[in-house]
């Protein structure tokens, strides 16, 4: 992804903080593999996730769906940045159901992946998923006020 066509960006420090904090809550003991994340609403908000698997492997929840189920479940509909951190070289990638999970939420938020030594994957949501599917008018978009 760092190639001339997409943004070279670096981890915001919180976020990076962020995401190092929740790698290092990860329940990953079948593949050993753990990754965090930390993302920031439009308005300012900080959600984390981690990656959660389970005996049933399929049933394994990835970080960056985990900061984005956090973040929609207290109410916000809209993240500008996230960050992944993971211990690969390269860094991991959000895996292609992530990435339609992030899109429905900002297709223009930025996304960067670094591990330990500062490696770094970037670009925007829609560079690490063209042509992502989206419907115009999703219903009920809105959280339900109090
Ligand atoms: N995983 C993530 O949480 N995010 C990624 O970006 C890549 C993969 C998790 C899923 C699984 O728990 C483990 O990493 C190995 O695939």
């Amino acid at each position: 992804m760092n190639n001339p066509n997409v943004l070279n960006l670096v981890p915001d420090p919180q976020l990076l903080e962020g995401a190092v904090a929740a790698f290092k809550q990860a329940y990953a003991p079948y593949s050993r593999f753990r990754v965090g994340a930390a993302l920031r609403t439009a308005d300012g908000r900080v959600y984390f996730g981690a990656n959660v698997e389970n005996a049933s492997y399929g049933l394994g929840r990835c970080a960056e769906q985990s900061a984005v189920q956090a973040m929609a479940t207290a109410g916000a509909r809209e993240f500008t940045d996230i960050v992944v951190y993971s211990e690969a070289s390269p860094p991991a990638s959000p895996c292609g159901a992530c990435r339609q999970v992030l899109y429905e939420f900002a297709p223009d938020a930025r996304v960067v992946c670094v591990n330990q030594d500062g490696e770094i994957l970037s670009g925007l949501v829609r560079d690490f998923l063209p042509h992502g599917f989206r419907l115009e008018q999703p219903e009920q978009a809105e959280a339900v006020a109090e």
